[in-house]
């Protein structure tokens, strides 16, 4: 049973006195023995372990599961060293331990905050089990570049809707209990500005102004700390010039100093001796120095603190007192999750692997992950017995790893059920399916198999084609400068097409992937990014009718890779444009004077919207949405209004629908985005149920930060909407004023 609130503040005091008289018993070289983390086997990692666990070097290791071998090195670090410190086992958990969730993207795609924090449960129980008790994740870097191959990673580009599935993810991951069994430390990663790499190539360069730092990249870290998340990863990225993992500004003066995070600060994988590589240090030593001045209190996988921090120490170049602080930390983090009462794991005492509970969440999580991108004349749902024969094409039909996608480290592929088992289980001898694989990966070219395909479609009532990317394809150092099906996936596409018979694709993808080419050629699109272990079950579900896809895009889809970055929440510009301003490249008068152009804000070579936008997600049903209203005309800062609409299931069958709320702040000190999402509910209507639905918005919600670099809610006009999407239709407005 879980500790009650009051429980767990007393535990936090009388944990602030057990670090302090552990402290006051530690060696300089044990103390920076904690700052260590190691691969044991690997890379810097000393080859002889047990001597320096015995020794006190070690403070955790990194990427060990076997139960057993760590149960036996928490028995050499806790029976065996000085003082029994035990160790942080980390290991990355991103989408799943055996059981794998859909990418975090794809349960971005769910906007259900309850449902990612309960997959976060069940992957730190199945983590637990195997003796870890620290996970590399959420990672909550915006992304609004879909050649960045760790956008699949992400929770996308919304600073709201990353900020709560971060936050819910600890919660998942941790619990209300760090202590309690199943409960693993969570790590916010990557601080900060990792997502906004140049051109979306992995580990490039950033420079984000500090506005926007603050209004975006910020902003799910904070809330990250509210949520109560024990450790934060810095990022291998360059901030403004001065390394993440160097930079003192975001990790001591904002994180520690502002937002007065107390729990520890990890680098990323040896990236405090990359801080020479970035050409900011000369060497290791200095490296060290830079690192744990900017604040970091953990090195991964490296030995620039193992080797310098002492000397450095010892020469008074860094203080015994910011080493002190930063043990401290560390300490905290293992007092917490109860590793000095118990450093075992019983694997008997957690739940088994993928049990029936995990696999049901995980096709729970899938189901609501998938989104319905077009359904021109109600292509979808497949309807028995009118589909007698079903060919199914493709080479991710039936690919039990590429569906689980990017970072499984521990995923266990057996247990994934294909879209191709799935269906045969679904549908049984009621249809006639005829499977085609056509390429033998996602990026295959001269395919011999195109022909049996196109054979295949032409006996058949309908086409479901399974295309996309393997898992290969996203991911760390995994970036993409076209964002196009690889291979020759949309040449598989026309030859189908002219079959003449319904085709709906059904894409398994790390990303948003540029869909310009094939989306007029299918009738229908599925997107189901890289749904796991259950992705079958799930997407046969949503193909035959069983159920309705209810998922909303997390990022924008942009029509052409030139329009990245593309996002909703853009900024007005001073000349936007609007159909009346912008000329298409082959319609270009050579005549007519040049301000016929239009000049504004737009690419003359596509149209200056996305294909499809953020929030975007159709539904087999048709959801409304009208009678927008504010409750009050006006309201002073400091209040709270009430924006309601009704939404009404206009179809015969029940279905989900997550309802978005977006404002406009019109007017400020510092320019404002044209849409912000401000709060999001999944509801479930009945056929012609119709619902009102409310959204309190209080003025702080309205907040910014400003000029100054603190949050201001600046009087004046908001447009507010509530619909389906970000290109929600139904507007009202409402005043903040200074007093009423
Ligand atoms: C990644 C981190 C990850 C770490 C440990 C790094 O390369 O950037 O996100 O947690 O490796 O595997």
């Amino acid at each position: 049973m879980s500790a009650s609130k009051a429980e767990v503040l007393d535990r936090r005091k009388a944990i602030t006195r057990r670090v302090e008289t552990l402290l006051g018993q530690m060696t300089l070289v044990e103390k920076i023995g904690q700052m260590s983390q190691v691969e044991p086997g690997h890379g810097h990692a000393p080859d002889n372990l047990g001597e320096r666990l015995r020794a006190g070097l070690i403070g955790s290791v990194i990427n060990v599961v076997d139960v057993d071998i760590l149960n036996e090195l928490q028995r050499i670090a806790t029976e065996e060293s000085r003082l029994g410190i035990p160790l942080l086992i980390g290991r990355d958990v991103i989408h799943g331990f055996k059981t794998i969730f859909p990418i975090p993207l794809g349960q971005a795609a769910t906007w259900n905050p309850a449902l990612v924090e309960q997959g976060a449960r069940v992957a730190a129980r199945e983590a637990a089990r195997s003796g870890v008790n620290w996970t590399f994740a959420p990672m909550i870097d915006i992304s609004r570049d879909a050649r960045w191959g760790r956008i699949a990673e992400s929770y996308g580009e919304c600073v709201l809707l990353t900020s709560e599935l971060g936050a819910a993810t600890v919660r998942g991951f941790q619990g209300d209990d760090l202590a309690a069994s199943g409960s693993i430390a969570a790590c916010a990663k990557h601080f900060a500005g990792y997502g906004a790499v140049e051109s979306g190539r992995d580990y490039a360069t950033t420079n984000i102004p500090d506005t926007k730092l603050r209004n975006v990249y910020f902003r799910p870290f904070q809330a990250a700390v509210d949520a109560g998340v024990s450790t934060f990863m810095t990022s291998f990225s360059d901030l403004n010039g001065v390394p993440a993992t160097g930079n003192k500004y975001i990790l001591d003066d904002v994180l520690r100093g502002e937002w007065a995070f107390d729990g520890f600060v990890v680098s990323d994988w040896d990236s405090i001796r990359q801080l020479n590589i970035h050409g900011l240090t000369e060497n290791d030593r200095e490296s060290a120095y830079e690192a744990c001045s900017a604040g970091v209190d953990m090195e991964m996988a490296g030995d620039a603190y193992s080797n310098h921090l002492l000397g450095l120490v010892e020469g008074g170049d860094v203080s015994e007192e910011a080493i002190d602080a930063a043990v401290s930390r560390i300490l905290r983090v293992k007092f917490e999750l109860g590793l000095f009462e118990n450093p075992y794991t019983d694997p008997g005492s957690l739940p088994d692997f993928a049990n029936a509970e995990a696999l049901n969440v995980a096709r729970e999580a899938a189901l609501q992950s998938v989104v319905l991108l077009k359904n021109d004349d109600g292509a979808l749902p497949l309807a028995v017995p009118e589909t007698a024969s079903l060919a199914i094409i493709g080479p991710l039909a039936d690919a039990t790893y590429e569906q689980l996608g990017t970072w499984i480290f521990d995923g266990d592929e057996s247990l994934s059920i294909t879209p191709l088992a799935a269906i045969r289980s679904l549908v049984g001898d009621t249809i006639e399916l005829r499977y085609v694989r056509a390429m033998e990966n996602s990026r295959s070219r001269a395919n011999p198999e195109f022909d049996v395909a196109v054979a295949a479609a032409s006996e058949s009532d309908a086409v479901l084609l399974f295309l996309g990317e393997e898992s290969i394809l996203s991911g760390e150092a995994h970036s993409r400068a076209d964002i196009g099906l690889p291979g020759d996936q949309a040449e598989l596409v026309r030859r189908i097409r002219a079959a003449g018979k319904p085709v709906i694709a059904v894409i398994l993808a790390g990303r948003p992937l540029t869909l310009s080419d094939v989306v007029d050629e299918v009738d229908a699109i599925l997107y189901a990014w890289h749904p796991g272990t259950m992705g079958g079950p799930a997407i046969a579900d949503l193909v035959f009718g069983n159920a309705s896809p209810s998922g909303k895009l997390p990022a924008t889809f942009p029509r052409v890779v030139g329009q990245i970055p593309i996002y909703y929440s853009q900024k007005n510009g001073g000349k936007p444009p609007s159909k009346e301003t912008i000329v298409h490249i082959d319609e270009i008068d050579p005549f007519a004077p040049q301000t016929s152009l239009g000049m504004s804000a737009f690419h003359l070579d596509t149209c200056f919207t996305p294909l499809f936008p953020f929030g975007h997600g159709l539904s087999y049903t048709r959801f409304g949405y009208e009678h927008i209203r504010a409750s009050a005309a006006e309201i002073a800062l400091g209040e709270t209004i009430t924006i309601s609409a009704e939404v009404c299931n206009h179809g015969d069958l029940e279905a989900e629908e997550v309802v978005q709320l977006y404002t406009r702040d019109l007017v400020a000190s510092i320019t404002r985005p044209v849409k912000e999402l401000k709060g999001f509910r999944r509801i479930r209507l009945a056929p012609l149920e119709k619902q009102t639905i409310d959204f309190e918005l209080h003025t702080d919600d309205l907040a910014f930060y400003g000029r100054e670099g603190r949050p201001v809610v600046e009087p004046g006009l908001f447009h507010v909407w509530i619909g389906g999407s970000s290109d929600a239709e139904q507007r009202t407005e409402f005043r903040v004023v200074q007093h009423r």
